[in-house]
C-alpha cells in the first residue's frame, strides 16, 4: 500500500503537471452568444420529462474528464466499437442523446463553433443547479479530442478500487484527496445498477463475505434489492433516502455505514479522506462552495485549448 508521503508527492507532481489550459468564462460570448442558453434549455426540457437525466449528465462530465481529459471523447462511437465508453467502469453512462440534441441546435445556430466537451461541462453545471446544488460559472473554450480508445479508459476509477488506488487515479489528474471526497459526493444524486454492488454484498475483496463496513440492517435491505443471481440492472439510489437532492446527506450516510457504493464507503476508511467526510457532513455551505470550486477544477483536466484538438460537427463521431 502506498504511504501518505508517496501519495502527497504524487499529488504535488500531478498538480504541477496539469495546471489547466486557457479556458475562460463566457468563451462563446462573441462567437455564439446563445450557447449557454441553448444547453440550459435542452437540459431543462429533458429534466422536466425525466429527472434522472441530471445525475446522468453530471456523471458524463466526470467520465469525460477523468480519461484523457475533458475532450468529449466519452461521447464517441467508433466503427470498430473500441471507443473509450466501452470500459467496464463506464457502464451505465447515459445522456448522450441530450448532448446530441444540444449540439444539433448549436450547429444550426453557430456551425462548427461550440465543442462537445464544453456542452458536456455546461450540461453538468445545469444538472447540478436543477437538483438544488450550487450555481457556478463554467469555463469554456475546450476543444474536442481526436482519440477515443477503450484501452485509455482502463484508468477510470472502479467501485472495487481500494482507496489508495482512487487517490492515485485522481492525483494523476491533478485532483487532491479533498477533491476526491467533494467530487464523489456528486453521488448525492442518482442511482446505481445492482451489478456494481455484487462484490460488495457477496464477495468483498474475495472474502466471500459482505463488506463489514455496511450496517447490518442496511446490508439486509441492500441484499433484498440486489439478491444473488437477481437482475443486475435493477437500480437503487446511491444516496439512500435522498437520491434526488443535491445535499450533504451523502456524507452522513457514509459515517453511519449506509453508503451504497463500495468506493463511497472507502472514503471513510483512510486518514487522507475521512476528515473531509466528517467536515462536510456538518457543513452544507462549505460543501456547496467547495463542490463548485472542485468541479471547475475537474473541468480543466487536460483540456485542449487554442490550436489543440478541433470542434466536432457531431459529438458521436471523431470526424
Ligand atoms: C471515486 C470514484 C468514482 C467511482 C468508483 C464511481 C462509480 C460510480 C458507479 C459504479 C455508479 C453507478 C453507475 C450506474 O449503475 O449507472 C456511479 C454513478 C454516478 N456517479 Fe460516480 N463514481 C466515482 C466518482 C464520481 C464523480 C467524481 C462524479 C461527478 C463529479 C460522479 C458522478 C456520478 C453520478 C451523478 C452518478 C449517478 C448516475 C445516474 O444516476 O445515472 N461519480 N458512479
Amino acid at each position: 500500500m502506498p504511504s501518505l508521503a508517496i501519495l502527497s508527492t504524487v499529488l504535488l507532481l500531478s498538480s504541477l503537471r496539469y495546471g489547466g489550459g486557457q479556458l475562460q468564462v463566457g468563451f462563446y460570448r462573441g462567437s455564439c452568444p446563445r450557447a449557454e442558453d441553448v444547453v440550459r434549455s435542452v437540459v431543462t426540457g429533458a429534466f422536466l420529462s425525466d429527472p434522472s437525466v441530471a445525475p446522468a449528465l453530471l456523471r458524463l462530465h466526470f467520465h469525460d474528464c477523468i480519461v484523457d481529459g475533458c475532450d468529449g471523447s466519452i461521447l464517441v462511437r467508433t466503427p470498430d466499437g473500441q471507443q473509450e465508453n466501452r470500459a467496464f467502469g463506464h457502464q451505465g453512462l447515459r445522456g448522450h442523446n441530450i448532448i446530441d440534441a444540444a449540439k444539433a441546435q448549436l450547429e444550426f445556430e453557430c456551425p462548427g463553433v461550440v465543442s462537445c466537451a464544453d456542452i458536456v461541462a455546461l450540461a453538468a453545471r445545469d444538472s447540478v443547479a436543477l437538483t438544488n446544488g450550487p450555481s457556478y460559472m463554467v469555463e469554456t473554450g475546450r476543444r474536442d479530442g481526436f482519440i477515443s480508445s477503450v484501452v485509455d479508459a482502463l484508468a477510470v476509477p472502479e467501485v472495487s478500487d481500494p482507496i489508495e488506488v482512487l487517490l492515485i487515479k485522481f492525483a494523476q489528474n491533478g485532483l487532491s484527496a479533498q477533491d476526491l471526497v467533494v467530487l464523489t459526493a456528486a453521488h448525492t444524486i442518482g442511482t446505481t445498477a445492482c451489478f456494481f454492488m455484487t462484490g460488495r454484498l457477496y464477495n468483498f475483496r474475495g472474502t466471500r463475505r459482505p463488506d463489514p463496513s455496511i450496517s447490518p440492517p442496511f446490508l439486509a435491505a441492500l441484499q433484498g434489492i440486489c439478491p444473488p443471481g437477481g437482475n443486475g440492472n435493477v437500480r437503487l439510489a446511491i444516496d439512500n433516502g435522498s437520491g434526488h437532492f443535491f445535499d450533504t446527506h451523502f456524507f452522513s450516510n457514509i459515517r453511519s455505514g449506509l453508503a451504497v457504493l463500495q468506493s463511497d464507503a472507502a472514503l471513510y476508511s483512510h486518514p487522507a479522506t475521512r476528515p473531509f467526510v466528517d467536515f462536510y457532513a456538518d457543513s452544507p455551505s462549505s460543501f456547496a462552495q467547495d463542490f463548485a470550486v472542485a468541479i471547475v477544477k475537474l473541468g480543466r483536466v487536460r483540456a485542449l485549448t487554442g490550436p489543440l484538438g478541433h470542434v466536432r460537427r457531431a459529438c458521436s463521431s471523431l470526424a
